[in-house]
């Protein structure tokens, strides 16, 4: 029988609870939850129920849980962009090995230190750049591999990330200002830059980029638009952003629809119709989308020249219906084209007739294409033999190109496309 992991999960979130708890829950032979953090009590009652933990495997915060002798094999940091570095020094120094959301760090030389210190508490780090894991990503990289396409000259990719999930993070939420998380490009789209490298299988030496957010700001507020949705807001009717529509009344995104899974259990962890309009009242998420305090961008376009002159676009946009990511990858004998919303990966070689790929990517847990589920088989086993695998898809090394290159793309943004050499 396969041995049993034990982690510790750090940060109940979104990601802690509804992902990787979720995912521990329909595993229970695989791994085990033997204490987990948060500083919101409350979700930390609600998730020690879940695992039926004791009272004293249950810490208020991060710092409070790694202060103690180490209690898992490994630890699942899931805590808030700012916070990833901190906790995860602390908890490979009490040598835990690591999942590690990302971003790890809006600082090259944090990324580089922490390489370092799993070097010397001889740790693994594994990222969650769940693209990697999903079947649509390693469709196209093995038509690639195969040498379908010839050799790859270009890429042009967009990731759609949706008007209302735009408005949820990156405006209302918990990434619209990147003193307080990262540059939406860091934040969002390393994911993005990870892939198409990942894809040429080239490194990216110079890069440029051009953004900003054109709608999301007080001059673009619709006549009679208030400082809540629910406010009696004048210009409701007609805005796609009325969060009382999307949270409470429409039948699909809405409580009253009967949804309760994310991004609603952000706005109240226990939503019902009542605690959701409580909270849009209060809370952060009630609030007009053109009059926040957020500074992260709504669009921008990344260019990259790697190795060989191949040359990768990509372009990020709030303003979209579905989120999803789209791409098309151009060879010297063919090209691909691949649609994640549809889950198709059409595969072009030239004269030929084209070969379409339906992805299945049929998961228990939704999200990423199936990303997170393959992900934590893969770490699952990654700690059943941690002396034995040593070459990690997502490893703290093979992470940092991205991390340096949505950086640089930042940089060259704030100075109107400035072109940055990535060494
Ligand atoms: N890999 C992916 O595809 C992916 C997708 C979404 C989010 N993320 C990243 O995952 C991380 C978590 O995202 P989320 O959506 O779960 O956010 P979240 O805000 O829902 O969850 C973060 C949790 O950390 C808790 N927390 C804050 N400070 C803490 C501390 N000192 N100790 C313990 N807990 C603390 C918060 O109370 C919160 O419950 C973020 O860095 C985010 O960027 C990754």
């Amino acid at each position: 029988m396969n041995k049993q992991i034990t982690t510790i999960i750090l940060g109940l979130g979104g990601r802690g609870r509804d992902i990787y708890g979720r995912y521990i829950l329909e595993h229970p032979q695989e791994i085990k939850v033997v204490g987990i953090a948060d500083v919101d009590e409350e979700k930390l009652v609600r998730v020690g129920k879940d695992f039926s933990l004791p009272k004293k495997a249950c810490f208020t915060s991060a710092e409070a849980i790694l202060a103690q002798p180490k209690m898992a094999d490994c630890a699942l940091i899931c805590t808030q962009d700012k916070d990833h570095v901190n906790h995860a020094k602390m908890a490979l120094e009490k040598g835990y090995h690591l999942l590690l959301e990302k971003p790890v760090s809006d600082s090259i030389e944090a990324c580089e230190e922490l390489v370092e210190l799993a070097k010397i508490h001889k740790r693994h780090v594994v990222v969650c750049h769940v693209l990697r894991y999903t079947p649509f990503y390693n469709t196209i990289k093995d038509c690639i591999t195969k040498g379908d396409i010839g050799e790859v000259v270009t890429v042009q990719a967009i990731e759609n990330v949706g008007y209302w999930h735009q408005a949820h993070s990156f405006v209302r939420g918990n990434w619209r200002k990147t003193s307080e998380s990262s540059p939406m490009i860091l934040a969002k789209c390393c994911h993005d830059l990870d892939i198409l490298l990942w894809l040429v299988g080239k490194s990216c030496k110079q890069v440029s980029s051009f953004g900003n957010n054109y709608l999301f700001k007080e001059e673009k507020a619709p006549e009679g638009a208030t400082l809540r949705c629910t406010d009696n807001c004048l210009a409701r009717k007609e805005c796609p952003y009325d969060a009382v529509r999307y949270y409470v009344e429409d039948p699909v995104t809405g409580v009253k629809g009967g949804k309760k899974d994310w991004p609603i259990n952000i706005v109240a962890p226990v939503p019902t119709e009542e605690s959701v309009m409580e909270a849009l009242k209060t809370g952060p998420y009630g609030r007009c989308v053109y009059h926040c305090d957020n500074d992260v961008v709504d669009h921008q376009v990344v260019n990259m020249l790697c190795e060989d002159g191949v040359t990768i676009n990509f372009t990020m946009t709030a303003f979209s219906d579905r989120c999803y990511r789209y791409l098309k990858v151009m060879g010297t004998k063919g090209c691909i084209e691949a649609d994640m919303d549809k889950n198709v990966v059409s595969v072009f070689k030239f004269g030929e007739e084209p070969i379409h790929y339906m992805i299945d990517n049929e998961t228990s847990i939704e999200g990423h294409g199936g990303g997170d589920e393959k992900m934590m088989d893969q770490f699952i086993e990654l700690m059943r033999n941690p002396e034995h695998i040593s070459s990690l898809q997502t490893s703290l090394e093979k992470s940092i190109e991205s991390h340096i290159v949505a950086l640089k793309a930042e940089a060259s943004r704030l100075e109107e496309g400035k072109v940055f050499t990535v060494k």
